[in-house]
């Protein structure tokens, strides 16, 4: 397990690194990151290079213990880049160049700060790849913030119609594909196609999501630079980057997650939104099936509202959220509150005089905590029978065109279900619709929009081996050029669902339908639904719940088919509490069960990681009262050693690690 912080040597006197790798080595620290944000002072002017300072920190703090995660400080390029190539600087929206400041604002297709990234990045990997206390790579910061993923630049529209022109070969076939002539877009020369920056009304939704592919697949391939001359000159060292939350969706992070070793994320995630938090660690663990690392942990106040401080407890509870969810890196941002700079009011663990306190007192709780909880967490890992589907390609369709002023986050189709799990205590992976379903038992595949052959084939195979699959609003709606399909909806998956959608119906959110179910062995309440509501009109398929009032009422609005050995659920509305009811019933179809049971109030997330030295169960209360949970079976808290059983108690924002 590694735990530690992103630390900033360049800020402090060098009188003071001793104090601070003393302090790091006494809080449990065996890493930090750092580099990421001082191209400048690496590379002063181009092509001198000044290292000196930076190896002298990798080496006092190895001497306390303490490891390097090496960031290349690309994100952070000096003024001189602007020197190289005036143009560097993204363009937004609005068609207005960035002005040089802040951070990460430019061009991934700029020819010049490639070039420059791939130089700054060799050099570092050529001087640290050899260094044992270089335990890794992080690549750039944090691709995807800030929009920085899609820029509306000149360079970066010639670049998109040659994608184009590599895509569709004619103008003939891209204007069949976008269908161009509505509104006259047909386009007759490449250079007509525009970048979409803004206009009055909606561009066209085919343009709309090859943009969206086309800015995945320039950061990926910027990321895909960087690592392969990192990896040239580092072969021994893995690389990993720091993405933000599952809620950033512009960037296909399977696709980049490809180009890494080790997943990492920046959990910033306000307590408020626990499942979210849980999501995102769930979808970064899955990137790679594989432990991940948290690069960014929060750990007090944040730069942005609502400005305020953590609770009490809170940083321990974020970090054992994600360590529960299989993190075997947590790093704080950040070692120090900085004195200079544009987030002086970003807290760190220390405050701005250097003092040790409260936070770090907290801290260094948890870093003795983890070590004896060491070899309990060893190769164990949650292990999940469920899986949500994720396909970049429907979450930005669905960007593009909400249709509801409320699902403007594409993940809202997932978060209902992803929720329900969580409240069950089952561990979900992610997994790509053409990916291997062979781990899971049952598989909920929320909004699949834009959805191929080959997907539709490899649902049905599990499907027919025996599987339970979901299927909701929305699904197969639009094919890969994002237009509408032809066909009845769910369009390619409707033979799956034996049931057709014959009309649909969105509302503002507050104006919720009850539906009810047809047979108690799916869900015994009603449960209202709210925002997207479709007419399903069973084709083989029997009718699981019907509208109780509104537009549809009396009419279908679930059904269930068995295909093979298993079956499929059709949900067309969306609601937590629709996802709530019929969970219950769709793992006792498909044999699902939690490893251990513990009744727990909603508020109280139950995680569970399964490992050769047995189960270590997270009990985390998200909420600032002391709440109770029951066990039902003998565990041990795996941290006092205390025998429980029954009723354990969970102070305000309170852990506990049991052995069960
Ligand atoms: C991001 C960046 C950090 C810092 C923090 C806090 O996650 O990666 O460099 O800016 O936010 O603002
Ligand atoms: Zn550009």
């Amino acid at each position: 397990m590694y735990f530690g912080a992103d630390y900033y040597p360049e800020e402090w006197p060098r009188q003071r690194w001793h104090e601070d790798a003393h302090l790091m080595a006494d809080a449990g620290f065996n890493v930090v990151r750092l580099g990421e944000l001082a191209w400048a002072l690496l590379e002063p002017e181009p092509g001198r290079y000044d290292f000196s300072w930076l190896d002298d920190a990798v080496a006092l703090l190895h001497e306390h213990g303490i490891s390097t995660i090496m960031g290349t400080p690309t994100t952070t390029a000096p003024p001189w880049m602007v020197d190289l190539d005036p143009d560097v600087l993204r363009v937004d929206e609005n068609g207005q160049r960035m002005v040089y400041g802040s951070w990460g604002n430019f061009c991934l297709n700029s020819p010049a700060f490639r070039l420059r990234s791939a130089i700054i990045a060799r050099a570092m990997a050529r001087h640290y790849g050899g260094n044992e206390a270089v335990i890794a790579w992080q690549i750039d910061n944090e691709f995807g913030v800030f929009d920085r993923a899609r820029c509306y630049c000149e360079r970066c529209a010639e670049a998109f119609r040659k994608w184009l022109r590599e895509r569709y070969g004619s103008l003939a076939a891209l204007n069949k594909a976008w269908g161009t002539s509505f509104w006259s877009h047909i386009y007759t020369r490449w250079e007509q196609i525009p970048i979409p920056r803004r206009t009055h009304t909606k561009h066209n939704p085919g343009l709309l999501l090859d943009y969206a592919r086309f800015c995945s697949e320039t950061t990926r391939s910027y990321l895909q630079l960087q690592a392969g001359v990192v990896r040239e000159e580092a072969p021994r060292q893995p690389l990993t980057h720091n993405f933000l939350a599952a809620a950033y969706t512009h960037l296909d992070l399977f696709a980049l997650a490809a180009e890494l070793d080790v997943a990492g994320w920046d959990n910033y995630v306000p307590n408020a939104r626990w499942v979210d938090a849980a999501l995102s660690h769930e979808l970064f663990r899955s990137l790679k099936r594989q432990p991940f690392w948290v690069l960014e942990q929060q750990c007090s106040y944040p730069q942005w509202p609502p400005y305020a401080n953590l609770e009490r407890g809170l940083a321990r509870l974020l970090t054992y959220q994600g360590v529960a969810h299989g993190a075997d890196g947590i790093l704080y941002f950040r070692w120090r509150t900085g004195l200079i700079g544009a987030e002086q009011y970003h807290a760190g663990i220390l405050p701005h005089d250097g003092r040790p306190g409260r936070v770090y007192e907290e801290i260094r709780t948890i870093g003795q905590e983890l070590r004896q909880l060491e070899p309990l967490l060893a190769g164990a890992l949650p292990r999940a029978q469920v899986a949500c589907i994720v396909d970049y390609d429907s979450l930005w369709a669905l960007e593009f065109q909400p249709h509801n002023d409320s699902l403007g986050d594409p993940w809202s189709y997932h978060r209902p279900w992803y929720r329900a799990l969580r409240l069950q205590h089952l561990a979900c992976d992610f997994v790509q619709p053409a990916g291997d379903l062979s781990p899971y038992r049952l598989i909920i595949a929320p909004a699949l929009a834009v959805v191929s052959e080959e997907a539709v084939r490899n649902l049905r195979s599990f499907v027919e081996n025996g599987g339970v699959l979901v299927l909701t609003v929305r699904s197969g709606s639009k094919d890969v050029h994002s237009r509408m399909v032809d066909k009845p909806l769910p369009g390619l998956l409707a033979p799956l669902a034996g049931a057709t959608v014959r009309e649909f119906d969105s509302r503002p959110a507050g104006a919720e339908v009850a539906i009810r179910f047809t047979a108690e062995e799916w869900a015994e309440e009603e449960a209202r639904a709210a925002l997207w509501f479709e007419l399903l009109e069973p084709e083989g398929a029997s009718v699981v719940a019907r509208y109780g009032s509104g537009l549809y009422e009396g009419g279908a609005a679930v059904t269930w088919q068995p295909v093979g050995r298993g079956g499929v659920l059709y949900v067309g509305c969306l609601g937590d509490e629709v996802s709530e009811r019929l969970l219950p019933a769709l793992l006792r179809r498909s044999g699902v069960r939690a490893p251990v049971a513990i009744a727990a109030p909603e508020q109280v997330e139950v995680a569970i990681r399964e490992g050769p030295a047995g189960r270590a169960v997270f009990l985390l209360n998200h909420s600032d009262a002391a709440r109770e949970a029951h066990l039902q079976g003998p565990g041990e808290d795996a941290l006092t050693g205390e025998r429980l059983n029954g009723e354990v108690v969970l102070g305000p924002y309170g852990v506990r690690v049991l052995r069960m």
